[in-house]
This record gives structure tokens, C-alpha cells and sequence, in this order.
């Protein structure tokens, strides 16, 4: 693939080769867009095969196409992270197909606006399905396979800072993020003993199909840039640089961890400016 660094007098060319993945297979769910997209590419960057999986074929497809027109090892897969059998039959395929399974990245989710007294039952477990038993699946199947190849692995799940705080109107969306901050210890503890990590990465925020429409009110956006220290959301490749650091090889003793990628949003400051 063709990225140029240009250090100096020195530029030169990066290959795959060169990155910090090279050699390792990741499978990264809900990578037709957004985030999940980032993170695919990034990974590629750095020199991973990547199975670009959504339950939008056509978005993972294109996905795909990118990666591998820019000499990328990438392939799609249709995959709905609430469907069970397709998860274990895609996980098995993707690693078939690209010499085995060293990452998986739980990145699918949806969310629905509301508060916890309003929460329709169908939203409640709408959320619940995609955000924390979707992520379930993945990680059973994902860490079954990385076992048998006894070659060590990471878990990295997408959760939020809603993980971790009470979030005006986004009650289902909180308690799946906050079970998913558990599932990633619990994880965490059990597969320890295999060499693999799980480690869950929260994000405040980067503009993306999941808040574009209610970030597009710019009453609602500089409210929220206000309350970030750093005064800006982040971008999407910038949560997929850190998705990197926690894949490779040198994040192996992170384990059970929560890596806030806030801009200072969850300091807790009671003023800032
Ligand atoms: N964007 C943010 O501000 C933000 C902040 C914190 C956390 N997150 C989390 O980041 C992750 C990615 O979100 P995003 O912002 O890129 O959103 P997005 O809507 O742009 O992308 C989500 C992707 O997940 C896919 N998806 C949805 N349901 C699925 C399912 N059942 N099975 C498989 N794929 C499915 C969608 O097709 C889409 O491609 C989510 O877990 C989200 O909760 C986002």
C-alpha cells in the first residue's frame, strides 16, 4: 500500500511489511462506515489482512474495495452481529480465509434517543441486541478461535463515555455500553491465561451516520464542543489510532482496561473556560 511519510529529507514509501499489524488478521464488525471504517483502514495501514464485516453488504463491500485497490489484504462479508449462527459461520470463514484470527474489534452499534422512564421495551432490547449480545457472539466465537491457534489475541470492544456516565436521553444506550465495559473484563479475566487482551475503547464522540442529523443543529453542536475541554470532537482516525496502539503487539500487558478518548470530557471539572 502506498503511504508516504515524509520524515525530513527522508521520505519514503510504507508498506504493509513495516506496520505494527503486519502478519496479524483482524475481524472488525459494523466497518461499512463510520468508526468501524476507520479503524479498518488504519488496521490496513498497518499491515493487517482485514475482514471488513456489516450487516450493510454493500457498505463492507465498498469498504473492502478501497482497502485492496490501495494493495490492501481485505474481504467482505455480510455479517449482523445479532445473528448468531451467521456470526460463528462468518468468524470461521473470515479466518479461513486469512490465515487465522489475531484481532477482533466489536464496533457495531445502534442507538436510540431517549430516557430510561420513556424507553419502549422493543428500543431497550433493540440496543441490547446489537450493542451487548451482538458483541457477545463475536467475542465467544472470536476468542474460541483465537485459543485453538494458541497464538495469543485481542479483544477490543467500542464502547463509550456512556459507558461510564449517565447520558441525558441515551438511557438503553448507556446500560448496553456500561454491560459491554463489563463483558470486556470479564473476557479480560478468562482469556488472560490464553494471551489475550480485551480492552474497551470510549469514545465522547466524532461526527458519523449514528449522531449526524442531531449533530447537524449547530445549537446542539457548540453545547456539546462546550462541554469537551478540548473544545472539538475527535475524528474518526483518531479513535482508530488508538484501536491500533491496543492491537499491536506492544499493548500486550493492557488488559482489562477502559481507554477514554475524551478530550477531557470526563475529567469532571465543574468549570474549564
Ligand atoms: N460516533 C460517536 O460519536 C460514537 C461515540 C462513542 C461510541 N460510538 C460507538 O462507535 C461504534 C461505531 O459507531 P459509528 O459512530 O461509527 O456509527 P455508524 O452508524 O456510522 O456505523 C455503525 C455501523 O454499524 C453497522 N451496524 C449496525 N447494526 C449492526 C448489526 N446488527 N450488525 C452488524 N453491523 C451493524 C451499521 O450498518 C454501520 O455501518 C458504535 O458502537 C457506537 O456506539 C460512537
Amino acid at each position: 500500500m502506498n503511504f508516504v511519510s515524509n520524515t525530513g529529507r527522508h521520505r519514503q514509501r510504507i508498506t504493509p511489511s513495516a506496520g505494527r499489524l503486519s502478519g496479524k488478521a483482524a475481524l472488525i464488525t459494523g466497518a461499512g462506515r463510520g468508526i468501524g471504517r476507520a479503524i479498518a483502514v488504519r488496521f490496513a495501514q498497518e499491515g493487517a489482512a482485514v475482514a471488513v464485516t456489516d450487516r450493510d453488504f454493500g457498505a463492507a463491500n465498498d469498504a473492502a474495495s478501497e482497502l485492496r485497490d490501495s494493495g490492501a489484504q481485505a474481504r467482505a462479508w455480510r455479517m449482523d452481529v445479532t445473528d448468531r449462527s451467521a456470526v460463528e459461520t462468518v468468524i470461521d470463514e473470515a479466518a479461513d480465509a486469512l490465515g487465522g484470527l489475531d484481532i477482533l474489534v466489536n464496533n457495531a452499534g445502534i442507538i436510540v434517543f431517549g430516557s430510561l422512564m420513556d424507553c419502549k421495551p422493543e428500543d431497550w432490547n433493540k440496543i441490547m441486541a446489537v450493542d451487548l449480545t451482538g458483541a457477545m457472539h463475536c467475542t465467544q466465537f472470536a476468542a474460541r478461535r483465537m485459543i485453538r491457534q494458541a497464538r495469543g489475541g485481542r479483544l477490543i470492544h467500542i464502547g463509550s463515555t456512556a459507558s461510564l456516565l449517565p447520558t441525558a436521553e441515551q438511557a438503553a444506550y448507556c446500560v448496553a455500553k456500561a454491560g459491554l465495559r463489563m463483558l470486556s473484563r470479564m473476557a479480560a479475566m478468562e482469556l488472560v491465561k490464553h494471551g489475550i487482551t480485551s480492552n474497551l475503547l470510549c469514545p465522547e464522540g466524532a461526527v458519523t451516520d449514528i449522531n449526524r442529523d442531531l449533530l447537524a443543529d449547530p445549537a446542539i453542536m457548540s453545547k456539546l464542543e462546550s462541554m469537551i475541554p478540548a473544545g472539538r470532537m475527535a475524528t474518526v482516525e483518531e479513535i482508530a489510532a488508538l484501536a491500533a496502539f491496543i492491537a499491536s503487539d506492544e499493548a500486550a500487558y493492557i488488559t482489562g482496561g477502559e481507554l477514554v478518548h475524551d478530550g477531557g470530557a470526563t475529567i469532571g471539572a465543574l468549570w474549564w473556560r
